[in-house]
């Protein structure tokens, strides 16, 4: 359900970092909540040879986890903080699925380190096959899943010392962003639809 990448050079995540920063200062932004900022589209402002490595990863990740290239991919950048109220829940809000039906991957690099204190992405691994990815069957789930599956899933958090660790998850398991209390946390990832283009994301591109 998980495929580890190479880091990527923390020059390049500088980079797209201050790409980032000049975008979200004149306001050319996706999404905002209290807690995260969005930009999808960011292969727009990219190098064709950057966008590239991305899209290539993932599609090799897509072949390996579903025997299938997606047909669809762009690149969402967020920069996720500590909001001003403390209520947060963190990339993703809370545990979830990306879809309980159709088959969903993600391809995640962290643009700066990140720790249990600055939003780890955080998923259940189920600890035999029998309860599969699809146990319980809900894509939303509760505050306290993690507690209450613990008997047949380990939790596991993704964190690195280092800015640039990269990784392909099935996003049909439960994950989430976990609530960051410290610092921020920058990420880009692969948006990718397996069989069709996805509308939704194509309305919230960037506009330039
Ligand atoms: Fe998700």
């Amino acid at each position: 359900m998980i495929i580890h990448h190479d880091n990527i050079k923390s020059e390049l995540c500088e980079l797209i970092i201050d790409k980032f920063d000049e975008l979200n200062e004149q306001q050319i932004i996706s999404q905002r909540t209290n807690d995260d900022i969005r930009i999808f589209g960011f292969e727009k402002v990219l190098d064709k040879n950057i966008v590239d490595l991305f899209f290539d990863i993932d599609n090799k990740a897509s072949i390996k986890f579903f025997k299938k290239k997606p047909v669809y991919q762009t690149l969402m950048v967020n920069k996720t903080f500590v909001p001003f109220d403390k209520l947060s829940l963190g990339s993703g809000s809370g545990w979830h699925r990306d879809s309980y039906i159709e088959r969903q991957m993600k391809t995640i690099y962290y643009l700066t380190k990140v720790n249990i204190e600055n939003g780890p992405f955080t998923y259940l691994e189920p600890k035999l096959k029998i309860f599969s990815r699809f146990y319980p069957m809900k894509a939303r789930l509760s505050e306290n899943v993690d507690n209450r599956l613990s008997f047949c899933s380990n939790k596991i958090s993704m964190t690195s010392e280092k800015p640039g660790l990269g990784f392909s998850i099935i996003t049909n398991y439960i994950h989430r962003g976990i609530p960051i209390t410290k610092n921020v946390r920058y990420a880009i990832q692969v948006y990718s639809g397996l069989y069709k283009k996805l509308d939704f994301i194509e309305d919230l591109k960037i506009k330039l």
